[in-house]
């Protein structure tokens, strides 16, 4: 049965059907998928009902392990980490930010795998913003404004342990682990070209991204502020539907994502691993 590629219709996602990822990954579908991948940005594999065994193979496949911190992994693995939710937290909920996974990093992750464990019947959707298509649509005055821009990342405003998810944060599910390293800061180019196709997009937002080198700090917060609307425009997005049994990958470096609630009520779990940077530092 070959590979069947249906795009969402919405600026990236594409469902991949006609493969069983319980056990096809030879080098040529994996070659395939990449290629796909690259394409679509957010990859969306229904039915697949994969266990964590299967989610670390695919994984390996696709790049190898990213370094995730500031989480506990589940028990017994290294690398898989339970975004999760019960039906009664009251907590706020986990990354409904825009974001690009773990952008503080000096390498930081080309993509990541959520693979459904428990799906709500309504809600919980995750969002995409196409940054290659957020770049594409300005004006060469506007893109004049950002394109030698060095972004300063740093982990701190979230994992920090006065961050978001440090110690005042209460009644929280998830097992995150606040500390110190939060604190350190890497640059990335705000609009760097993508390591594998070279065309370039704006690479992650305000929140990972807490200044601009060499700009003054309220006039860098209030560009940013300004870019983050218009890099989450709703002209730019996909919105990602989930079902039991689906897992997804996308690509940290052309999108960027965001959760969001309705499912109050019921419980939702996903078990997510990072992919591996493919070629270093951007620029
Ligand atoms: C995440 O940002 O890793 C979680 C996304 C989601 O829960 O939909």
């Amino acid at each position: 049965m070959g590979l069947k590629v249906e795009p969402s219709g919405q600026a990236c996602g594409a469902r991949v059907t006609g493969l069983n990822l319980k056990a096809d990954l030879d080098p040529e579908l994996v070659a395939e998928l990449r290629t796909i991948w690259l394409e679509h940005h957010v990859l969306a594999f229904p039915g697949q009902f994969l266990g964590d065994d299967d989610l670390e193979r695919f994984t390996l496949a696709m790049g190898g392990f990213g370094e995730d911190p500031f989480f506990a992994p589940i028990p017994g693995r290294k690398h898989i980490a339970a975004i999760r939710r019960e039906a009664d937290e009251e907590s706020p909920l986990f990354a409904e930010n825009w974001h690009a996974d773990w952008s503080f990093q000096k390498y930081p992750p080309a993509g990541t795998c959520l693979n459904a464990i428990e799906i709500p019947p309504l809600g919980g959707d995750t969002l995409f913003a196409n940054q290659h298509k957020a770049w594409e649509a300005l004006s060469a005055e506007q893109q004049a404004r950002y394109a030698d821009l060095v972004a300063i990342h740093s982990a701190k405003l979230p994992y920090a342990p006065d961050g978001t998810y440090g110690a005042k944060d209460k009644g929280r599910s998830m097992d995150i682990r606040p500390s110190e390293a939060a604190l350190a800061e890497q640059t990335h180019p705000l609009v760097p070209a993508h390591p594998e196709t070279g065309r370039r997009g704006f690479y992650s937002t305000l929140g990972y991204i807490i200044g601009i080198e060499g700009m003054e700090q309220s006039a860098a917060i209030a560009m940013l502020m300004e870019l983050q609307q218009w890099q989450g425009d709703a002209r730019f997005t996909y919105t990602h539907k989930w079902e039991p049994g689906m897992l997804i990958m996308w690509d940290n470096r052309s999108v960027l994502h965001r959760a969001t609630g309705g499912y109050e009520g019921h419980r939702r779990e996903l078990h997510r691993t990072t992919i591996a940077a493919w070629t270093g530092h951007l620029t």
